[in-house]
């Protein structure tokens, strides 16, 4: 990794970290929910979904303040997503960013609720943003409920589970993690792009990369469960096999999935060449996706 990259994921992180809990102090409701909520939200995660919004505001030369609103609105989605994914009618997992999971300190049903005004507080935070324009807020609404919702990351969640057991193809399986994961770090970069007024051959070019990218955070995320350290993770290793979850070493070998892998990061970087702006930060950001350990 470069020395300009490093320096780009920690500076936006500190940013993402310093706003995500200030959204949830001013809110006026119950103070053992907000700290269910604030728990998780200030476990740490690599804060990859908010940092590639900020990425692309970069990438086109705007503010970058222009963005973090809408990044940390899905940082609150995506943590969501993972206490709900950990409960124990779900994937039953005790740990989560390094610390017990949320069901494991505040119970099933505050995690439940937690997760719910996760949620809901992030269309909340996008409609409020007083940097973002009321078309644009309307267009990143309508986007962010296609990936998040029955037809993005809740239905991919529901596909994963019914699929638990069963001999998948890999065209199921891609279709698993295009939606349980691709389509809403593929908003990542598309919410980054419509904030920052990019041409719609590119939006729709970012649509294509976040794809790609989206699918190989998810082989790597496989690959992790089973070649990871717990520690460097900070979730357990062989969850996915004590649940019986199809995933690309599984179904492909280890080598097969870390082919799998490398085809679409290439894949990715290839669309990234062909947007209207050089984008070398994005590029990195592939190596650092295909290779990441945690
Ligand atoms: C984990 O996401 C869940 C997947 C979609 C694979 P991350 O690996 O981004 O988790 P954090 O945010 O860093 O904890
Ligand atoms: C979950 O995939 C994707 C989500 C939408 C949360 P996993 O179940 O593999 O994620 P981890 O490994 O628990 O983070
Ligand atoms: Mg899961
Ligand atoms: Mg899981
Ligand atoms: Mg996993």
């Amino acid at each position: 990794m470069t020395g300009q990259l490093k320096d780009f994921l920690a500076t936006r992180k500190q940013v993402i970290e310093e706003t995500l809990p200030t959204f949830i102090q001013k809110l006026n409701t119950t103070q053992s929910l907000k700290n269910a909520m604030l728990y998780s939200l200030e476990a740490g995660g690599k804060r990859l979904r908010p940092v590639l919004v900020l990425a692309l505001l970069h990438t086109y030369k705007k503010p970058e303040r222009d963005g973090l609103a809408t990044a940390c609105a899905i940082e609150m989605i995506h943590t969501y997503s993972l206490i709900h994914d950990d409960l124990p009618c779900m994937d039953d997992d005790d740990l989560r960013r390094g610390k017990p999971t949320n069901h494991k300190v505040f119970g099933e049903a505050l995690a439940v609720l937690a997760g719910d005004s996760l949620l809901t507080e992030s269309f909340s935070i996008i409609v409020n943003d007083p940097y973002c324009p009321s078309e644009q807020k309307l267009r990143l609404i309508t986007e962010l409920v296609k990936a998040a919702g029955a037809e993005g990351m809740v239905g991919g969640q529901v596909l994963d589970m019914e699929g638990e057991a069963k001999e998948l193809s890999l065209l199921e399986l891609q279709h698993i993690h295009e939606n349980k994961t691709a389509k809403l770090l593929a908003y990542s970069l598309l919410a980054g792009g419509i904030l920052a007024g990019a041409p719609e051959c590119d939006i729709e070019n970012l649509r294509k990369i976040g794809y790609h990218l989206g699918i190989a955070f998810q082989i790597r995320d496989d690959i992790l469960d089973i070649e990871g350290s717990e520690d460097r993770i900070g979730k357990p290793v062989g969850s996915d096999s004590v649940n019986e979850k199809n995933t690309y070493p599984k179904l492909l070998t280890m080598q097969g999935a870390k082919d799998k892998l490398n085809d679409h990061i290439s894949q990715a970087q290839l669309f990234i060449k062909e947007l209207t702006v050089e984008a070398p930060l994005l590029l990195e950001i592939c190596e650092l996706i295909a290779n990441r350990d945690h």
